[in-house]
């Protein structure tokens, strides 16, 4: 059990005034998950920029199906609803953009530069520090809304049993404690930040660009794909919409939502 620091909320509403956020956040102690909750308060209307975060979660849900483990009052767990007018099909974006603004963020408030696992996993030294899942709500034609799910580790000393071997946390790499406060602030406008820019056709292209610059992942790494049956092979570039293509020993495939690790 780790000693907490509590959030500041007044020192977080200072912080996003005049942002897409202000006015706009909500904390609750605890939730099952914040995304469950804010796809609900999507669902009823809630304006774009609507932030729901929380001390604990009971049943935080992480990408394909997994959990997510957070110890109360070390992580920093929060939802946020977008409602870009894109096309459903282009809704990866969102989850790059967002892989890449908590990239951002961690480097300015913390000076860790993480590597990016595609398609947004934040790793130091091959651990887990911080996750991403975007879910969202569409017709034919058009997104209604996106819940952007982030879940950071921040002053977590230590992790449980097999967690240990893939997971970490901004204390445990800095030996020190970070304001939740001051990174969740810095998180909401670097997203901001890179989600006006992505909103444009050039911004989508300097995004995929961004996320080559700053992932391991994206050329030349070996890995192992969970989807379509497993697969293993080399990767080699993202194409035209931001998806990772992987050279296997008989083709060039394209991974669309499985995970990805070094193998
Ligand atoms: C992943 O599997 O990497 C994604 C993890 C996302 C976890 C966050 S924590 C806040 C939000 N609420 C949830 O239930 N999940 C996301």
């Amino acid at each position: 059990m780790s000693t907490t620091i509590p959030y500041d909320l007044a020192e977080l509403n200072a912080a996003l005034q005049e942002s897409l956020f202000s006015g706009k956040v909500h904390f609750l102690p605890e939730t099952g998950s914040t995304n469950t909750l804010a796809m609900q308060a999507a669902t009823a209307g809630v304006e774009e920029g609507t932030v729901i975060f929380t001390d604990q979660q009971t049943a935080g849900r992480g990408r394909n199906g997994h959990n997510w483990h957070s110890e109360p009052g070390a992580a920093i767990l929060v939802s946020i609803v977008l409602r870009p007018k894109i096309l459903p099909t282009q809704s990866l974006w969102l989850s790059l953009m967002a892989g890449v603004a908590m990239h951002d963020a961690i480097l300015r408030t913390c000076g860790i530069a993480c590597d990016l696992r595609w398609p947004n996993d934040l790793l130091i030294e091959r651990k887990k520090v911080c996750g991403v899942l975007t879910e969202i709500s569409a017709d034919a034609e058009q997104l209604r809304f996106a819940v952007i799910g982030i879940g950071v580790n921040v002053n977590q000393p230590s992790f449980p049993g097999e967690i240990a071997g893939f997971a970490t946390s901004l204390q445990m790499e800095t030996g020190k404690q970070w304001s939740r406060t001051e990174l969740l602030a810095a998180m909401l406008k670097s997203l901001e930040t890179q989600y006006r820019g992505a909103l444009t056709t050039e911004g989508e292209q300097a995004l995929l660009c961004r996320v080559e610059s700053i992932s391991s992942y994206v050329r030349g790494k070996r890995v192992h794909v969970d989807e379509a049956g497993g697969y293993d092979g080399v990767t080699d570039g993202l194409d035209a919409r931001g998806f990772l293509r992987v050279r296997t020993a008989e083709s060039m495939r394209t991974v669309l939502s499985g995970g990805v690790r070094e193998s």
